[in-house]
């Protein structure tokens, strides 16, 4: 087990496994130098066919080997493993998955996956057929159940002329999720394994014609952040993201919506199945009463339409009132004021009673404070009356305090 001294240089194993997005780990190494990890790097031998190892040892700064036979008077098939903060296989190849699954160990890679008591988190990368496998799906059930952190591949582009689920994640998005992982010390890896949650992000659009809509700022951060905090505690997640303007978060099912009316369908689709719901959305209350098809031409005498705007559904207390399953937990967000007639505090209070959801995570909004912001502050009020508060930090850090509040809630009911 690793005893890593507080202010140390968290310690990474990056796995490289033989599949052709071996070459884009390169990039996930250089993040985690880059931003002060210390990294060593366990290739397969396979990985050594797609990028060598003077590479990955010019980029980590360290020797590379994917056999337990060198420099064994350090014992680096055990040593590895034990005193690592977090391990990550990406690509994880069919055959590094089964081998994990099954505990073979005859390399250096799945040696220390043996050894490995920190998190282990698997970014498969894979045609789309060998992923789809019972032998593949059932392995990956297997290290899942074990606390691992096993990603779905992306959609997309594979090697040759075919499309299909079995891309690797972006390395970017693969190495914010490590983060969030490494954020959770003490924690052994996907404690929301086996549930599936929904979030809702970003900022609908309300057509007026073809080309133009009434829109708001919403940027879709906060709800990212939720989605990808949940699947790196090993959640299965599906984002369903309104015009977000940030990039999908890896390891996460992603629904694409424009309007209130498209964001509804999404959301209570994939409730049906859910365990809980994260109403981070800002779906516009009011949108255009009549819809033109063709665009609105301007007027030669100066004039301007005139636009009657008619009420949205309100999706989080239609949600709330006629939950699809049972136990399921519902949280919505409120941006809040206080004013002459109550605190903060007092019409999140109100509005957690008329939305009739489980949890609501209110954010003071008196002066312009969170918009825009890289960073959030909240209280989390559940219906119960008690509140959590979250002081200034990262959009991330309130999403795990979201989640675990989540996760009690599952515990308790
Ligand atoms: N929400 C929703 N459907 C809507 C509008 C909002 O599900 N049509 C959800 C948001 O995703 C968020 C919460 O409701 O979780 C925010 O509510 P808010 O817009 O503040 O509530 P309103 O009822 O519009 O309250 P107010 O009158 O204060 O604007």
């Amino acid at each position: 087990m690793t005893t890593a001294e507080p202010g140390a240089r968290p310690r990474v194993v990056l796995g490289v496994s033989g599949g052709i997005a071996a070459y884009k780990s390169c990039e996930l190494l250089r993040r985690f130098t880059e931003s002060g990890h210390d990294v060593t790097v366990v290739p397969t031998a396979a990985a050594l066919q797609f990028v060598g190892a003077p590479t990955w040892a010019a980029l980590s700064g360290k020797p590379v080997s994917p056999e337990v036979w060198a420099d064994v008077h350090e014992v680096p098939h055990v040593r590895i493993g034990q005193q690592a903060d977090l391990v990550v296989v990406a690509p994880a190849t069919a055959d590094v998955l089964a081998k994990a699954a099954h505990g073979i160990a005859d390399d250096l890679l799945t040696n220390t996956l043996l050894t490995a008591r920190c998190p282990v988190v698997f970014a498969p990368a894979m045609h789309t057929e060998m992923w789809e496998h019972p032998a593949t799906q059932a392995n990956v059930a297997t290290l899942r159940a074990r606390g691992n952190v096993v990603i779905e591949p992306a959609e997309g582009r594979l090697t040759g002329a075919d499309t299909g689920k079995g891309r690797l994640p972006e390395p970017g998005e693969i190495f914010e999720l490590a983060r969030d992982v490494l954020a959770r010390p003490g924690a052994t890896g996907g404690d929301l394994a086996g549930r599936h949650v929904v979030v809702s992000a970003g900022g609908t659009r309300e057509y007026l014609d073809p080309v133009r809509f009434l829109g708001n700022r919403s940027s879709g951060r906060q709800g990212v952040a939720l989605a990808r905090t949940a699947a790196a505690r090993g959640a299965e997640v599906t984002l369903v993201a309104a015009n977000v303007a940030v990039p999908d978060p890896a390891g996460v099912k992603v629904v694409r919506v424009e309007t209130t009316a498209e964001l509804r369908d999404a959301v209570l689709e994939a409730a049906a199945s859910a365990d809980a719901v994260v109403m981070a959305a800002a779906p516009a209350d009011f949108r255009p009463a009549a819809l033109s098809e063709a665009k609105i031409k301007k007027a030669d005498d100066g004039s301007a339409p005139e636009v009657r705007l008619v009420q949205n559904p309100d999706i989080l207390a239609e949600l709330s009132h006629h939950r699809p399953r049972e136990g399921m937990v519902v949280v919505g967000f409120a941006a809040e004021t206080g004013d002459e007639t109550g605190s903060v505090l007092d019409h999140a209070r109100a509005k957690l009673a008329r939305k009739g959801c489980d949890l609501l995570v209110v954010n003071d909004v008196s002066g312009g404070k969170v918009f825009g912001s890289p960073e959030n502050e909240a209280v989390l009020l559940s219906r119960d009356g008690s509140t959590t508060e979250v002081p200034r930090g990262s959009k991330a850090a309130l999403a795990q305090v979201i989640w675990d509040t989540v996760s009690s809630r599952w515990q308790t009911s």
